[in-house]
């Protein structure tokens, strides 16, 4: 799209599967008009004011942006864009994905079956969770948390509980919800716990070491939304020692990094932040971070302005 509009597009190849240096982002920014950027692309002020006079526009390839520090980008008169609404649904599929597999134990049996350890059928070989009829707890009922509760009760007649900065009766309405206003009265009471708030100062280490202690020792942690929310030395203690029962989680808190102890146990499921990566939906975020850089370069308003 942005080369069919006559720009020249500079791509940082050697960055393909790792992230990028902050010499290679400064090299990559400096003279530029716009900035395509990837989660693990930290765009400090530093790297704003190498690419000013003319960068106009950072295009975030994600709908997060905690990678992006949004304030100075905003004193600076420079826009940024996220690519919301196009992953929702495939985010959410990957939520279900992760909570079934994990109540289901479907990696542990992966695991067995591949290690030859599969020998006799047994009543009691690798016993599960249903996840039908149980309690969901979602944390941050925005786009993806609601979407996520939607499959909850439409396709497994589950009970959702939510907390959030305020209650959305409507939604409440719609799907026999509950809002619970303190995360620390909404964990007790789920046999799911999914995260979906964006990474800020009030989230980080939401789930450590206490409030993991307020779960069920037989629920289980799904989090599809930025690693550092979880503490995750915490969580490598609470699964080891039986404080909950399992997690399955596609962020990491030092990203790319795992924490080592979290790959020694069995109680935990690990992907490597792909829960929007499908064919169809890397397309369309591709497809609005280039539009959205086109919006501004043209010096129309882009669609997906972050506020
Ligand atoms: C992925 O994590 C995103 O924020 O789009």
């Amino acid at each position: 799209m942005l080369r069919n509009k006559g720009y020249e597009v500079v791509i940082n190849e050697a960055a393909s599967d790792r992230p990028a240096a902050n010499e290679e982002i400064l090299g990559g920014v400096s003279g530029a008009d716009a900035l395509l950027s990837t989660l693990t692309d930290k765009i400090s002020p530093e790297i704003m004011d190498t690419g000013l006079p003319s960068l106009k526009i950072i295009a975030n390839f994600a709908v997060g942006f905690d990678n992006i520090d949004a304030e100075a980008a905003k004193q600076k008169n420079i826009l940024v864009s996220n690519t919301p609404g196009v992953l929702t649904n495939t985010v959410a599929e990957h939520t279900f994905a992760l909570m079934l597999a994990i109540a289901h134990r479907i990696s542990e049996g992966d695991r067995f079956s591949r290690a030859g350890l599969y020998k006799a059928w047994g009543p009691q070989l690798l016993l599960g969770t249903d996840v039908s009829g149980k309690t969901l707890g979602i944390v941050g009922l925005g786009r993806i948390g609601s979407r996520v509760a939607e499959h909850a009760v439409r396709g497994f007649g589950m009970k959702v509980l939510y907390t959030d900065v305020k209650p959305t009766p409507e939604f409440e309405k719609e799907f026999g919800a509950v809002f619970v206003e303190k995360l620390e009265d909404l964990l007790p009471q789920c046999d799911f716990v999914s995260l979906h708030v964006p990474l800020l100062d009030s989230t980080h280490h939401l789930m450590n070491e206490t409030t993991l202690k307020l779960m069920k020792p037989t629920a289980y942690l799904i989090n599809t939304s930025r690693g550092p929310i979880v503490d995750e030395k915490a969580l490598a203690v609470a699964l080891a020692g039986g404080v909950i029962r399992g997690a399955a989680i596609d962020v990491f808190e030092f990203e790319p990094v795992i924490t080592p102890e979290l790959k020694q146990l069995e109680n935990i499921i690990l992907t490597p932040h792909i829960a929007s990566a499908t064919e169809e939906t890397r397309n369309k975020m591709a497809e609005l971070a280039a539009l959205n850089i086109i919006e501004a370069l043209e010096g129309r308003i882009p669609p997906n302005l972050i506020k």
